[in-house]
């Protein structure tokens, strides 16, 4: 990637797009990214501990009606993989990179899913609340950045919902796990693997009282 962080909302890098398949449980998936977005030329190891190590969604919970978040879609990977096992829910897909939202709408189309919406995180419904929040998220726009990103959607999940979220243990996995609990979402560690740790949070008690 040049100079330009991926998270930028449209990138100035010229595209020089990358289309490449990866053989995963779910079946193989077809992806297209490209430069000034997340992974170009590759699917990143963090989504790939993710989509391996995640438990099953609970079949109950993400029929017809059910919302499902992917928190900064790149290029649709986890977004994809949601659509694919609960394909009567909707699977909202949401990034600030324009390129990136552009890339998970091919990409959806390219692999057959038609139950995944993108869109910038300001032109979301605040009406909707999620059953699942999957995100590998943005570590590098800095922790202050990242701490308001996840106060500003894990407080949207369902009583009954889950989010689960891949950061790599050098960049402070531990340290997250600790806020997220000292921020009243209670998490744990479901694994480890490549350098990844895997959390799992579940609502706050107001959120579940109310
Ligand atoms: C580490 S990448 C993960 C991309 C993709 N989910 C994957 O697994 O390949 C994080 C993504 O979050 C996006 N992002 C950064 N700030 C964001 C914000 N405030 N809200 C939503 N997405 C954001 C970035 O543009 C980037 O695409």
């Amino acid at each position: 990637m040049s100079d330009e962080q991926y998270f930028t909302a449209t990138p100035a890098t010229p595209s020089d797009p990358i289309s490449f398949k990866v053989a995963l449980p779910d079946g193989t998936m077809h992806l297209t990214t490209d430069r000034g977005v997340f992974s170009h030329g590759a699917l990143d190891m963090g989504t790939r501990v993710l989509i391996l190590k995640t438990p099953a969604l609970d079949e109950t919970r993400v029929g017809e009606g059910a919302n499902l978040l992917d928190l900064g879609c790149g290029v649709g990977p986890l977004a994809i993989t949601l659509a694919r096992r609960a394909p009567l829910a909707t699977v909202w897909a949401i990034d600030v990179n324009g390129r990136a939202l552009h890339l998970t709408r091919d990409n959806a189309r390219a692999n057959r899913v038609s139950n995944i919406h993108t869109c910038t995180p300001e032109q979301m419904d605040p009406s909707l609340r999620f059953e699942a929040i999957w995100s590998n998220p943005p570590i590098h726009v800095g922790k202050a950045a990242m701490h308001e990103m996840l106060l500003q959607w894990l407080p949207r999940l369902t009583p009954t919902g889950q989010a689960v979220l891949v950061v790599q243990k050098h960049l402070g996995s531990d340290s997250l796990l600790t806020w997220l609990n000292g921020a009243g979402f209670p998490t744990e560690r479901l694994s480890s693997a490549k350098g990844y740790r895997l959390l799992r949070t579940h609502p706050r008690a107001d959120m579940i009282d109310q």
